[in-house]
């Protein structure tokens, strides 16, 4: 008898299925960043309506040396979703400085951005980059440990607001666990502020974060052979008041089906339905510091940039 061999579906497929039919369509903001989407996200962060990258590059360009200076000699610099690193430069200068070259371990899914990553910094640092997830490339840069200095792990430009606010502490615990007492954590949080700032940071008149949005019904169609038609979902930004978050969502201007062979599957959506591709969740100060105490952390220094409200806060694993 015949036996019909399917290919293993991805990772990326399994959860186009699972979120493509729920009802309200869904898919994951970590699906935005094949190559096409990681350089949109550079040209976001260049956007004037987009203040939060600059925030983050002006408080690191300020205190680099400060941050530095608390944690002391380091082991090694880690970084989860490094992009490029470009806002990693003066840190690590901070540390090469202060302290002389160290390890840094980028780490990210886009491997054109991990090979950027390389090409700038490895004149600075020894790069070893983790092209992953960040859990898995987190576990990875805390292997081989030989030195008791600690490590520095950065997480940096708000990565962290694309989390549900009920999954922050077990995610945080779960970074936790990978550290080791002395470690230190540096994370870059976008704070509330103005609504009208926060929803034009998303919702840009260049339309370059609607392309970075349709992106990832491009990229559906190039690895799941789907047949969006990029034409008839429109970029949709929202700010939830209540769970205090920026929403993208991309909505169907007509009733369409639309196929994606690699699941052998059609998807209806009706006119006006979206798809809700993500979450930016804002926070305050006084909130990321009841999530250290949670998570096994304690906070150090904050820093706020005051033009656009965003905290550096540096904490140690206890
Ligand atoms: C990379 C998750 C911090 O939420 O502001 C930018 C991604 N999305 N514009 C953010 C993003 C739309 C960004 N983060």
């Amino acid at each position: 008898m015949p036996v019909s061999v399917k290919p293993q579906l991805s990772q990326f497929a399994l959860d186009v299925a699972k979120g493509l039919s729920q009802k309200q369509k869904k898919l994951s903001p970590r699906y935005f960043y094949d190559d096409l989407g990681a350089a949109l996200f550079e040209a976001i962060t260049l956007l004037p309506e987009y203040g939060l990258t600059r925030a983050d590059e002006r408080l690191i360009g300020l205190h680099a040396a400060k941050i530095i200076r608390e944690t002391g000699a380091l082991w090694t610099v880690a970084e989860l979703g490094s992009g490029t690193g470009k806002k990693t430069r003066r840190i690590l200068e901070a540390v090469s400085n202060l302290y002389g070259s160290t390890i840094y371990r980028p780490i990210d899914v886009s491997s054109a951005a991990l090979a950027a990553c390389e090409r700038e910094l490895s004149g600075l640092m020894d790069v070893q980059p983790i092209c992953g997830d960040w859990m898995e490339g987190l576990s990875a840069a805390v292997r081989s440990r030989q030195s008791g200095a600690p490590l520095l792990l950065l997480f940096l430009g708000s990565s962290i607001g694309n989390l549900d606010r009920e999954d922050m502490v077990s995610f945080l615990r779960q970074l936790r666990s990978h550290l080791q007492p002395g470690d230190f954590f540096l994370l870059g949080a976008d704070l509330v502020k103005d609504k009208v700032a926060m929803l034009a940071a998303y919702d840009d008149l260049t339309g370059v974060t609607a392309a970075f949005n349709l992106n990832v019904l491009g990229r559906m169609n190039r690895e799941l052979d789907a047949n969006f038609d990029l034409s008839s979902f429109a970029h949709e930004v929202r700010w939830n008041i209540d769970a205090r978050r920026i929403e993208m969502h991309l909505r169907s201007q007509r009733a369409q089906s639309v196929c994606i062979e690699a699941l052998e599957t059609i998807f209806e959506f009706r006119k006006g339905e979206t798809i809700w591709t993500e979450s930016s969740h804002k926070f305050t100060e006084d909130e990321l510091a009841f999530y250290a105490s949670l998570s096994g952390f304690l906070p150090i220094h904050t820093w706020i940039d005051r033009e656009w409200p965003f905290a550096e806060v540096l904490w140690r694993a206890v």
